[in-house]
């Protein structure tokens, strides 16, 4: 396993994150350590740093990485167990909270991790292989109905009815168990120009649905809330539109003591605000690192301090 996964935005993070060198971190998505190793390198010898990975690869990768160093402690865990996580390590609060959404170029580029179109694998697209339903097991037994609204709506593809439909009559015949068998119905469906857009959004959906992405998201955020230190900051980078909406709403209902006027004409109800928005609008990696990093190109990267 090559560690060929070049961290994101990553000076930009780090600056946000890191408000005390002697603090407790935690990095959500360790990956292959990427950030993590920086936020290391950013602490002095008090500091610690708490990471976790849903996927054993990376997991096990991070860990040997890790084997010499003192004041780290790794979990091969959802990070929406974020809360839980804490209270194994009797930390109360967390002095950051970092997260680097969705999958790494190693889960993307590794032909035997099947998470991309390109490769003929068998159809899991699960990073925690623990997970019961894979891909092909939605493919082959979710109605075309629900199909086509998981295609709609985690891949926002427009021809998701048409595309359900094929996958449909393909499966009567022979069920579908490859990447390859998926990417010939799509690519029998749509014009060549298309195509690779498509596969994209169409695995992508998968992806989402498989790994709960948007639900684990959601968790992970309001249980980031309950173990970040007052003043400490919670980071997130995102890669496409779902993700990032749910980070923004987040962070912006947080930050609020009082809702809109249509939603309370009154304005009876009043709320602690538990967080401040450090960036209004999301930063964006520079041109410089989109060339170097094709995988950057998409990064959003918003911050909220917990007040
Ligand atoms: C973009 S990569 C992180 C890369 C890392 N920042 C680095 O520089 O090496 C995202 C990682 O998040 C992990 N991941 C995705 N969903 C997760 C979840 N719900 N809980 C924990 N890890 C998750 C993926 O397995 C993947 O390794």
């Amino acid at each position: 396993m090559s560690e060929h996964h070049i961290p994101v935005m990553l000076n930009e993070s780090l600056d946000l994150l890191i408000t005390d060198r002697s603090g407790i971190y935690f990095d959500a998505t360790l990956g292959f350590a990427g950030h993590s190793s920086e936020i290391l390198k950013r602490l002095n010898d008090d500091g610690r740093l708490v990471a976790s990975d849903v996927d054993s690869d990376a997991f096990e990768f991070s860990k040997k990485k890790f084997a010499e160093k003192s004041g780290v402690s790794l979990f091969n865990f959802n990070y929406s167990f974020i809360d839980v996580i804490a209270k194994i390590e009797s930390i109360q609060y967390f002095d950051g909270i970092l997260a680097d959404l969705g999958v790494s170029s190693f889960q993307l580029d590794n032909p035997d991790s099947g998470f991309t179109y390109r490769n003929n694998v068998p159809l899991d697209l699960r990073m925690d292989k623990t997970r019961k339903i894979t891909a092909a097991d939605i493919v082959n037994t979710f109605t075309e109905e629900d199909l086509a609204n998981i295609f709609y709506e985690f891949g926002e593809e427009k021809n998701s009815r048409k595309i359900s439909r094929a996958i449909l009559e393909k499966r009567a015949v022979k069920k579908i168990a490859t990447t390859e068998q998926l990417v010939s119905i799509i690519n029998e469906l749509v014009p060549q120009n298309f195509q690779r857009k498509t596969l994209s959004r169409i695995f992508q959906a998968l992806r989402i649905y498989v790994n709960d992405e948007l639900g684990n998201l959601k968790s992970f955020l309001e249980n980031s809330l309950k173990v970040l230190k007052k003043g400490g900051r919670i980071v997130v980078i995102s890669y496409h539109s779902l993700e990032d909406r749910i980070v923004k709403d987040f962070f912006k209902a947080e930050a609020i003591v009082s809702l809109s006027p249509k939603e309370d004409p009154l304005g009876l109800v009043k709320k602690d605000a538990r967080l401040r928005l450090i960036n209004r609008k999301p930063l964006l990696p520079n041109d410089e690192e989109i060339k170097i990093n094709y995988r950057a190109r998409s990064a959003k990267l918003r911050a909220a301090e917990r007040i």
